[in-house]
Protein backbone atom coordinates (compact mmCIF):
# COMPACT_ATOMS: atom_id res chain seq x y z
CA UNK A 1 0.00 0.00 0.00
CA UNK A 2 1.11 3.40 -0.46
CA UNK A 3 1.51 5.92 2.15
CA UNK A 4 1.22 9.27 2.86
CA UNK A 5 4.08 11.86 3.39
CA UNK A 6 3.63 14.22 6.13
CA UNK A 7 5.06 17.39 7.51
CA UNK A 8 5.67 18.70 10.66
CA UNK A 9 5.65 22.79 10.74
CA UNK A 10 3.87 23.19 13.70
CA UNK A 11 5.12 21.22 16.55
CA UNK A 12 4.02 20.31 19.66
CA UNK A 13 6.39 22.73 21.57
CA UNK A 14 5.84 25.44 18.84
CA UNK A 15 1.70 24.94 19.75
CA UNK A 16 2.41 25.22 22.79
CA UNK A 17 4.25 28.10 23.46
CA UNK A 18 2.08 29.87 21.08
CA UNK A 19 -1.42 28.77 22.60
CA UNK A 20 0.29 30.37 26.07
CA UNK A 21 0.83 33.53 24.24
CA UNK A 22 -2.97 33.64 22.86
CA UNK A 23 -4.07 32.98 25.99
CA UNK A 24 -2.28 35.28 28.25
CA UNK A 25 -3.41 38.29 25.76
CA UNK A 26 -6.60 36.95 24.62
CA UNK A 27 -7.57 36.13 28.69
CA UNK A 28 -6.34 39.81 29.76
CA UNK A 29 -7.65 41.50 26.96
CA UNK A 30 -11.66 43.85 26.88
CA UNK A 31 -13.22 42.09 25.95
CA UNK A 32 -11.47 38.51 26.23
CA UNK A 33 -11.76 36.55 23.09
CA UNK A 34 -9.60 33.64 21.80
CA UNK A 35 -8.43 32.86 18.34
CA UNK A 36 -10.53 30.12 16.94
CA UNK A 37 -7.63 27.41 15.58
CA UNK A 38 -7.87 26.04 19.43
CA UNK A 39 -10.72 24.73 18.91
CA UNK A 40 -9.39 22.17 16.83
CA UNK A 41 -7.27 19.37 19.03
CA UNK A 42 -8.24 15.67 18.51
CA UNK A 43 -11.65 16.21 20.22
CA UNK A 44 -12.58 19.61 18.43
CA UNK A 45 -12.09 18.23 15.10
CA UNK A 46 -14.52 15.04 15.99
CA UNK A 47 -17.07 17.38 17.34
CA UNK A 48 -16.28 19.25 13.95
CA UNK A 49 -17.11 15.95 12.06
CA UNK A 50 -20.64 16.07 14.00
CA UNK A 51 -21.27 19.66 12.99
CA UNK A 52 -20.88 18.63 9.52
CA UNK A 53 -24.02 15.66 9.59
CA UNK A 54 -26.76 17.86 11.34
CA UNK A 55 -29.46 19.65 9.49
CA UNK A 56 -29.03 22.95 10.17
CA UNK A 57 -25.46 23.22 9.34
CA UNK A 58 -25.93 23.54 6.20
CA UNK A 59 -22.87 25.28 4.84
CA UNK A 60 -21.21 21.44 4.34
CA UNK A 61 -23.65 20.31 2.08
CA UNK A 62 -24.03 23.45 0.13
CA UNK A 63 -20.67 23.69 -0.62
CA UNK A 64 -20.77 19.81 -1.60
CA UNK A 65 -23.63 20.76 -3.82
CA UNK A 66 -21.81 22.45 -5.84
CA UNK A 67 -18.75 20.46 -5.88
CA UNK A 68 -20.78 17.79 -7.52
CA UNK A 69 -21.90 19.58 -10.30
CA UNK A 70 -18.80 22.10 -10.70
CA UNK A 71 -15.62 19.76 -10.33
CA UNK A 72 -15.24 19.32 -13.74
CA UNK A 73 -15.11 22.85 -15.02
CA UNK A 74 -12.75 23.27 -12.08
CA UNK A 75 -10.35 20.68 -12.92
CA UNK A 76 -10.32 22.01 -16.64
CA UNK A 77 -10.07 25.16 -15.58
CA UNK A 78 -7.00 24.63 -13.39
CA UNK A 79 -5.14 22.21 -15.67
CA UNK A 80 -3.95 21.14 -11.92
CA UNK A 81 -1.23 18.44 -11.51
CA UNK A 82 -1.09 19.23 -7.39
CA UNK A 83 -3.88 20.26 -5.08
CA UNK A 84 -3.11 22.09 -2.13
CA UNK A 85 -5.44 22.79 0.21
CA UNK A 86 -5.94 24.74 3.77
CA UNK A 87 -7.72 23.93 6.53
CA UNK A 88 -8.56 20.65 4.48
CA UNK A 89 -9.75 18.68 7.78
CA UNK A 90 -11.47 14.60 6.92
CA UNK A 91 -10.86 16.09 3.19
CA UNK A 92 -14.41 14.39 2.82
CA UNK A 93 -15.93 17.23 -0.07
CA UNK A 94 -12.29 17.49 -1.33
CA UNK A 95 -12.65 13.83 -2.82
CA UNK A 96 -15.23 15.06 -5.64
CA UNK A 97 -12.12 17.27 -7.04
CA UNK A 98 -9.71 14.91 -6.72
CA UNK A 99 -12.03 12.24 -8.73
CA UNK A 100 -12.38 15.12 -11.36
CA UNK A 101 -8.96 16.40 -11.56
CA UNK A 102 -7.92 12.45 -12.09
CA UNK A 103 -10.52 11.70 -14.42
CA UNK A 104 -8.78 14.58 -16.68
CA UNK A 105 -5.51 12.72 -15.84
CA UNK A 106 -3.78 15.57 -15.08
CA UNK A 107 -3.64 15.30 -10.97
CA UNK A 108 -0.22 13.68 -9.33
CA UNK A 109 0.22 14.81 -5.94
CA UNK A 110 -2.62 15.93 -3.41
CA UNK A 111 -1.17 18.41 -0.57
CA UNK A 112 -3.40 18.84 2.34
CA UNK A 113 -2.66 21.18 5.48
CA UNK A 114 -4.06 21.49 8.38
CA UNK A 115 -3.35 22.35 12.19
CA UNK A 116 -5.09 19.46 13.60
CA UNK A 117 -2.47 17.00 13.19
CA UNK A 118 -4.69 13.89 13.95
CA UNK A 119 -7.21 15.27 11.09
CA UNK A 120 -5.05 14.88 9.02
CA UNK A 121 -3.17 11.67 9.61
CA UNK A 122 -6.62 9.76 9.49
CA UNK A 123 -7.25 11.82 6.57
CA UNK A 124 -4.22 11.43 4.23
CA UNK A 125 -4.08 7.78 5.39
CA UNK A 126 -7.48 7.03 3.98
CA UNK A 127 -6.58 9.07 0.84
CA UNK A 128 -3.30 7.46 -0.41
CA UNK A 129 -5.35 3.67 0.30
CA UNK A 130 -8.18 5.07 -1.64
CA UNK A 131 -5.52 6.75 -4.48
CA UNK A 132 -2.85 4.61 -5.11
CA UNK A 133 -1.24 6.96 -8.04
CA UNK A 134 -1.90 10.14 -5.86
CA UNK A 135 1.21 11.32 -4.10
CA UNK A 136 -0.39 12.49 -0.56
CA UNK A 137 1.67 14.75 1.08
CA UNK A 138 0.28 16.53 4.23
CA UNK A 139 1.56 19.56 5.90
CA UNK A 140 0.90 20.19 9.31
CA UNK A 141 0.87 23.99 10.03
CA UNK A 142 -0.82 26.88 10.29
CA UNK A 143 -2.50 28.92 6.81
CA UNK A 144 -1.97 32.03 8.36
CA UNK A 145 1.74 31.49 8.43
CA UNK A 146 3.23 28.75 6.15
CA UNK A 147 2.17 28.98 3.03
CA UNK A 148 5.39 29.99 1.70
CA UNK A 149 6.97 26.29 3.19
CA UNK A 150 4.71 24.04 0.70
CA UNK A 151 6.60 22.60 -1.59
CA UNK A 152 5.88 22.97 -5.69
CA UNK A 153 4.93 20.07 -7.31
CA UNK A 154 4.06 21.72 -11.25
CA UNK A 155 0.48 23.84 -11.84
CA UNK A 156 -0.87 23.89 -9.01
CA UNK A 157 -4.70 24.77 -7.45
CA UNK A 158 -4.98 26.63 -4.52
CA UNK A 159 -8.37 25.29 -2.42
CA UNK A 160 -9.80 27.22 0.69
CA UNK A 161 -13.18 25.14 1.11
CA UNK A 162 -15.93 25.14 4.58
CA UNK A 163 -16.15 28.86 4.52
CA UNK A 164 -13.32 28.66 6.87
CA UNK A 165 -11.74 32.44 5.09
CA UNK A 166 -14.89 33.73 6.66
CA UNK A 167 -13.00 33.09 10.29
CA UNK A 168 -10.08 35.39 9.55
CA UNK A 169 -11.09 38.75 10.60
CA UNK A 170 -10.94 41.63 7.30
CA UNK A 171 -7.63 42.66 7.86
CA UNK A 172 -6.43 39.20 8.46
CA UNK A 173 -8.41 37.92 5.08
CA UNK A 174 -6.64 40.56 3.32
CA UNK A 175 -2.94 39.64 4.84
CA UNK A 176 -3.85 35.95 4.02
CA UNK A 177 -5.25 36.76 0.64
CA UNK A 178 -1.94 38.56 -0.83
CA UNK A 179 0.51 35.90 0.89
CA UNK A 180 -2.24 33.25 -0.91
CA UNK A 181 -1.22 35.24 -4.22
CA UNK A 182 2.51 35.37 -3.38
CA UNK A 183 2.85 31.09 -3.08
CA UNK A 184 0.73 31.01 -6.20
CA UNK A 185 2.61 31.84 -10.27
CA UNK A 186 0.76 34.00 -12.40
CA UNK A 187 -2.39 31.69 -14.16
CA UNK A 188 -2.78 29.29 -10.69
CA UNK A 189 -5.96 29.01 -9.51
CA UNK A 190 -7.88 29.57 -5.85
CA UNK A 191 -10.77 28.13 -5.21
CA UNK A 192 -12.31 29.45 -2.31
CA UNK A 193 -15.76 27.99 -0.58
CA UNK A 194 -17.80 31.11 1.28
CA UNK A 195 -20.89 31.26 3.06
CA UNK A 196 -23.35 33.94 1.96
CA UNK A 197 -25.66 36.75 3.57
CA UNK A 198 -29.03 35.21 4.07
CA UNK A 199 -31.59 35.27 6.16
CA UNK A 200 -30.14 35.11 9.76
CA UNK A 201 -33.10 32.41 11.14
CA UNK A 202 -31.01 30.20 8.57
CA UNK A 203 -27.49 31.46 9.62
CA UNK A 204 -28.17 31.77 13.51
CA UNK A 205 -29.00 27.80 13.75
CA UNK A 206 -26.23 26.42 11.90
CA UNK A 207 -23.96 28.32 14.30
CA UNK A 208 -26.53 27.17 17.71
CA UNK A 209 -27.91 23.44 16.69
CA UNK A 210 -30.94 21.87 18.48
CA UNK A 211 -28.71 19.03 20.10
CA UNK A 212 -26.19 21.40 21.48
CA UNK A 213 -23.18 20.18 19.47
CA UNK A 214 -22.22 23.04 18.63
CA UNK A 215 -21.67 24.14 22.03
CA UNK A 216 -19.64 21.64 23.05
CA UNK A 217 -17.21 22.60 19.82
CA UNK A 218 -17.39 26.35 21.39
CA UNK A 219 -16.90 24.85 24.93
CA UNK A 220 -14.27 22.39 23.17
CA UNK A 221 -11.95 25.71 23.52
CA UNK A 222 -11.77 25.45 27.28
CA UNK A 223 -10.87 22.14 27.55
CA UNK A 224 -8.05 23.27 25.79
CA UNK A 225 -6.98 25.46 28.35
CA UNK A 226 -7.33 23.36 31.24
CA UNK A 227 -5.25 20.14 29.65
CA UNK A 228 -2.62 22.30 27.98
CA UNK A 229 -2.29 25.38 30.41
CA UNK A 230 -3.26 23.46 33.53
CA UNK A 231 -6.38 26.01 33.46
CA UNK A 232 -9.22 24.72 36.19
CA UNK A 233 -12.17 26.38 33.32
CA UNK A 234 -15.58 24.77 34.44
CA UNK A 235 -17.13 24.38 30.71
CA UNK A 236 -20.61 23.57 31.84
CA UNK A 237 -20.56 26.96 34.14
CA UNK A 238 -20.75 28.62 30.05
CA UNK A 239 -23.60 29.63 27.79
CA UNK A 240 -23.02 28.93 24.25
CA UNK A 241 -23.61 32.24 22.18
CA UNK A 242 -24.28 32.52 18.26
CA UNK A 243 -25.23 36.10 17.14
CA UNK A 244 -25.76 37.63 13.60
CA UNK A 245 -23.83 41.18 13.30
CA UNK A 246 -25.98 42.87 10.70
CA UNK A 247 -22.96 45.48 10.67
CA UNK A 248 -19.60 43.31 10.17
CA UNK A 249 -22.17 40.28 8.34
CA UNK A 250 -20.61 37.94 10.35
CA UNK A 251 -21.58 35.28 13.04
CA UNK A 252 -20.16 36.22 16.09
CA UNK A 253 -19.71 33.31 18.42
CA UNK A 254 -18.89 33.66 22.07
CA UNK A 255 -19.01 31.60 25.68
CA UNK A 256 -20.66 33.91 28.57
CA UNK A 257 -20.23 33.07 31.98
CA UNK A 258 -23.31 31.76 34.11
CA UNK A 259 -21.61 33.13 37.26
CA UNK A 260 -18.72 35.75 38.69
CA UNK A 261 -15.85 33.17 39.32
CA UNK A 262 -12.10 33.15 38.67
CA UNK A 263 -10.64 30.63 36.73
CA UNK A 264 -6.85 30.16 37.42
CA UNK A 265 -4.24 29.14 34.52
CA UNK A 266 -1.76 27.09 36.28
CA UNK A 267 1.01 26.99 34.02
CA UNK A 268 0.62 30.98 33.04
CA UNK A 269 0.57 31.64 37.18
CA UNK A 270 -2.73 33.84 35.99
CA UNK A 271 -6.16 34.28 37.65
CA UNK A 272 -8.71 35.23 35.44
CA UNK A 273 -11.86 36.91 36.69
CA UNK A 274 -14.76 36.76 35.57
CA UNK A 275 -18.15 38.62 35.67
CA UNK A 276 -21.54 37.25 36.11
CA UNK A 277 -22.72 37.71 31.95
CA UNK A 278 -19.03 38.24 30.74
CA UNK A 279 -18.25 37.08 27.34
CA UNK A 280 -15.27 35.46 26.02
CA UNK A 281 -15.15 35.41 21.86
CA UNK A 282 -13.93 32.22 20.27
CA UNK A 283 -14.91 32.65 16.72
CA UNK A 284 -16.24 35.30 14.16
CA UNK A 285 -17.40 33.46 10.78
CA UNK A 286 -18.11 36.28 8.03
CA UNK A 287 -20.78 35.57 5.47
CA UNK A 288 -20.28 36.93 1.96
CA UNK A 289 -21.72 38.86 -1.33
CA UNK A 290 -19.93 38.74 -5.11
CA UNK A 291 -19.22 41.89 -4.75
CA UNK A 292 -17.28 41.90 -1.61
CA UNK A 293 -15.19 38.77 -2.56
CA UNK A 294 -14.52 40.27 -6.10
CA UNK A 295 -12.74 43.11 -4.35
CA UNK A 296 -11.25 41.78 -1.99
CA UNK A 297 -9.63 39.26 -4.93
CA UNK A 298 -8.63 42.18 -6.47
CA UNK A 299 -7.05 43.69 -3.48
CA UNK A 300 -4.64 40.61 -3.70
CA UNK A 301 -3.66 40.33 -7.25
CA UNK A 302 -6.50 37.85 -8.32
CA UNK A 303 -9.07 37.84 -10.96
CA UNK A 304 -12.21 36.44 -9.78
CA UNK A 305 -13.10 34.16 -12.70
CA UNK A 306 -16.02 31.63 -11.53
CA UNK A 307 -18.94 32.66 -9.32
CA UNK A 308 -20.75 29.40 -8.30
CA UNK A 309 -23.73 28.49 -5.62
CA UNK A 310 -26.38 26.25 -4.71
CA UNK A 311 -30.14 26.08 -5.32
CA UNK A 312 -31.16 27.63 -2.36
CA UNK A 313 -28.24 30.53 -2.76
CA UNK A 314 -27.18 30.27 0.67
CA UNK A 315 -23.00 28.92 -0.19
CA UNK A 316 -20.83 29.81 -2.81
CA UNK A 317 -17.45 28.87 -5.06
CA UNK A 318 -15.09 31.11 -6.11
CA UNK A 319 -12.60 30.42 -8.62
CA UNK A 320 -9.80 33.03 -9.07
CA UNK A 321 -7.28 33.13 -11.15
CA UNK A 322 -3.32 34.46 -9.61
CA UNK A 323 -3.11 37.74 -12.08
N1 LIG B 1 -12.40 21.92 4.93
C1 LIG B 1 -13.20 21.16 5.86
C2 LIG B 1 -12.96 21.57 7.32
C3 LIG B 1 -13.40 22.98 7.68
S1 LIG B 1 -13.28 23.31 9.44
C4 LIG B 1 -14.66 21.30 5.50
O1 LIG B 1 -14.97 22.09 4.61
O2 LIG B 1 -15.51 20.64 6.09
C5 LIG B 1 -11.83 24.28 9.51
C6 LIG B 1 -10.54 23.46 9.36
O3 LIG B 1 -9.44 24.38 9.35
C7 LIG B 1 -10.27 22.48 10.50
O4 LIG B 1 -9.85 21.25 9.98
C8 LIG B 1 -9.17 23.16 11.32
O5 LIG B 1 -8.32 22.22 11.96
C9 LIG B 1 -8.44 23.97 10.28
N2 LIG B 1 -7.82 25.20 10.76
C10 LIG B 1 -8.35 26.16 11.55
N3 LIG B 1 -7.48 27.17 11.73
C11 LIG B 1 -6.36 26.85 11.02
C12 LIG B 1 -5.11 27.49 10.80
N4 LIG B 1 -4.83 28.68 11.33
N5 LIG B 1 -4.20 26.87 9.99
C13 LIG B 1 -4.48 25.64 9.44
N6 LIG B 1 -5.63 24.99 9.63
C14 LIG B 1 -6.57 25.58 10.41
N1 LIG C 1 -15.40 27.18 9.11
C1 LIG C 1 -16.61 26.80 9.85
C2 LIG C 1 -17.63 27.91 9.71
O1 LIG C 1 -17.37 29.05 10.00
C3 LIG C 1 -16.25 26.47 11.25
C4 LIG C 1 -17.40 26.29 12.19
C5 LIG C 1 -18.59 25.70 11.96
C6 LIG C 1 -17.46 26.71 13.53
N2 LIG C 1 -19.37 25.71 13.09
C7 LIG C 1 -18.69 26.33 14.04
C8 LIG C 1 -16.58 27.37 14.37
C9 LIG C 1 -19.05 26.63 15.35
C10 LIG C 1 -16.95 27.65 15.66
C11 LIG C 1 -18.17 27.27 16.16
O2 LIG C 1 -18.73 27.64 9.25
Amino acid sequence: MTTAVLDVYLTEADGHAELRLDARSGLTAIPKALPPKWFYDAAGSEIYERITELPEYYPFNAEREILRARAGQIAAASEAEALVELGSGSSEKTRLLLDALAAQGTLRGYLPLDVSETALREATSALAADYPQLHVHGIVGDFTRHLARIPSQGKRLLAFLGGTIGNLLPPDRAVFLRSARATLGKGEQLLIGVGLVIDPAVMVPAYDDAKGVTAEFNRNVLRVLNRELGANFDPEAFDHVAQWNSEREWIEMRLRARRRMTVHVAELGLDVPFAEGEELRTETSAKFRLGGIRNELAGAGFELTEWWTDSYNRFALALATAL
